[in-house]
């Protein structure tokens, strides 16, 4: 499924690659090193992440940015175009930014789900309410699903969990069924089901 992106300067032409430092033309090269660029930040991330840490909006867009801005100039950027994919139409760049500061004063004003982490039905409700609502959001141009996960990775991590584990889900249709569910008709029944069949206690923490 290929994104409809009217006036972007994201794409190599004619591909669906992005544009990268490295002038990267090879597109199973470039997911290999996307892939460790992402392995590298679970383990950064992960590693500096304490009590202390702040999940906020400003949280998410450095994930993004120091994730990948070794390899894409937009990394940490918002898109200014607007996206769909298949029938699903991400939130207009016009309120993407208000948006996006809504979820996350909402998420602080859940103190990140501190206080619900114990209840992990509850908890697994409330992640996947915001994992549906930042899939909605579809914030950057690319890389959207991974940096989304890997933050609610942290999130769960931060509050006493194993990262998320979808093995199986990513695979097949079920994730991005649940996805369009979240992003068509506001129903997160499907990424409830998910998170909270992927979600253990992290017994060392
Ligand atoms: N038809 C769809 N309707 C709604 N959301 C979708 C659809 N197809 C994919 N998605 C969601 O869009 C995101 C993928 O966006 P993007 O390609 O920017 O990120 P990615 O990291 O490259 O993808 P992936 O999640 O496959 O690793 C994922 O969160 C996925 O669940
Ligand atoms: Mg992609």
């Amino acid at each position: 499924m290929k994104y409809q992106l009217s006036k972007s300067w994201v794409y190599i032409e004619g591909t669906d690659i992005p544009q990268n430092r490295l002038d990267i033309k090879d597109s199973l090269f470039i997911h290999t090193l996307e892939k460790k660029l992402l392995d590298k930040a679970y383990y950064k991330f992960s590693f500096e992440l304490s009590s202390e840490t702040l999940l906020n909006e400003k949280y998410f867009i450095d994930l993004h940015k120091k994730t990948f801005e070794s390899l894409y100039e937009f990394a940490g950027v918002y898109r200014d175009v607007n996206m769909t994919k298949g029938n699903s139409q991400f939130c207009l760049a016009q309120h993407l930014h208000a948006q996006s500061t809504r979820i996350f004063e909402e998420l602080e004003s859940e103190k990140y789900l501190s206080r619900i982490k114990d209840d992990k039905s509850l908890f697994a409700q409330r992640l996947a309410y915001y994992q549906g609502e930042l899939i909605a959001l579809h914030p950057f141009y690319e890389l959207n699903g991974r940096i989304t996960r890997l933050y609610c990775d942290v999130l769960a991590i931060w509050n006493g969990y194993k990262p998320i584990n979808y093995d199986s889900i990513i695979e097949n249709e079920q994730y991005i069924q649940a996805s369009i569910e979240a992003v068509q008709y506001a129903d997160v029944s499907k990424l409830t089901e998910i998170i909270f069949n992927g979600l253990s206690k992290d017994e060392e923490s």
